[in-house]
């Protein structure tokens, strides 16, 4: 119960957080039953919306496509709803050099798929929870942004290794946990700073702070 709050917290927290900052931004307890609630092409027309933040709201079914179409978008916080499908690649278009994400939270849906398409090398994003959904991909060769700080991957279905690349990162706080990830944890950085319980449960995912691997 306790860790179900703080986390509860965390996503409010991280909410206000985004919207104190001085840029256009979107918060509502959106009830799609409710008529004043704002459309989907009310929201397209807002170009500059910076902010998007629809949590712990009665919102279910796939992730909107529209939001592909908000291309100043930088934070988006869809946690506790109830989104499935996969996320679509097209919110991370090619085409779109800026489309570019800070914070992205989509914890506690049951979104489906993969999410590499948001990780990379030279990406900004420095703020990644996708904890709690149905997520299913492989690890091993995603290559993280160098400005990421907060990834929480638990409780899905991960597969593959920890990368190498993890090490180079300056992360505050990382929960790997409740996947089917394997072989050593890389040793170095901050990896060996989080607590057992960021890496428990997994397939055969070995060395500090977990045992020994044989
Ligand atoms: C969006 O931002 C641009 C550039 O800053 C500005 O020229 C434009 O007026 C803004 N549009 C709206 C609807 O605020
Ligand atoms: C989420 O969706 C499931 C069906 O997929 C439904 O049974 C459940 O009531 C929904 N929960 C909420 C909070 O809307
Ligand atoms: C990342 O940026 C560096 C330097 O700007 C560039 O050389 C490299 O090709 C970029 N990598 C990717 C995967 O875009
Ligand atoms: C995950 O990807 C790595 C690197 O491409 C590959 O070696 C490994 O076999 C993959 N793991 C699984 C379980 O598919
Ligand atoms: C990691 O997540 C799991 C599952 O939600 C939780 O039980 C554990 O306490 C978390 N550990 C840390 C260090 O955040």
């Amino acid at each position: 119960m306790n860790n179900h709050f703080s986390t509860l917290f965390a996503t409010i927290f991280l909410c206000f957080f985004l919207l104190s900052f001085p840029t256009p931004s979107l918060s509502a307890k959106w009830n799609p039953q409710d008529k004043k609630a704002p459309s989907p092409e009310s929201l397209t027309k807002l170009k500059n919306l910076t902010t998007l933040c629809f949590t712990n709201t009665d919102l279910s079914g796939p992730i909107p496509s529209f939001l592909s179409k908000l291309r100043s978008l930088d934070s988006i916080n869809l946690a506790y709803n109830n989104f499935s499908g996969p996320i679509p690649a097209s919110l991370v278009p090619k085409s779109f050099a800026n489309a570019e994400f800070t914070s992205l939270d989509f914890s506690r849906n049951k979104l489906e798929g993969g999410i590499s398409f948001f990780f990379g090398k030279n990406k900004t994003l420095q703020i990644a929870d996708f904890s709690r959904n149905l997520f299913e991909f492989n690890l091993s060769k995603v290559e993280f942004p160098n400005n990421l700080v907060f990834l929480e991957l638990n409780r899905k279905k991960i597969f593959g290794i920890l990368p190498e690349d993890l090490t180079k990162l300056q992360l505050q706080l990382s929960n790997v946990s409740y996947n089917r990830l394997c072989r050593k944890i890389p040793t170095g950085g901050r990896l060996q700073n989080f607590e057992e319980t960021a890496y428990f449960h997994n397939l055969c995912l070995c060395g500090a702070p977990l045992a020994a691997c044989k």
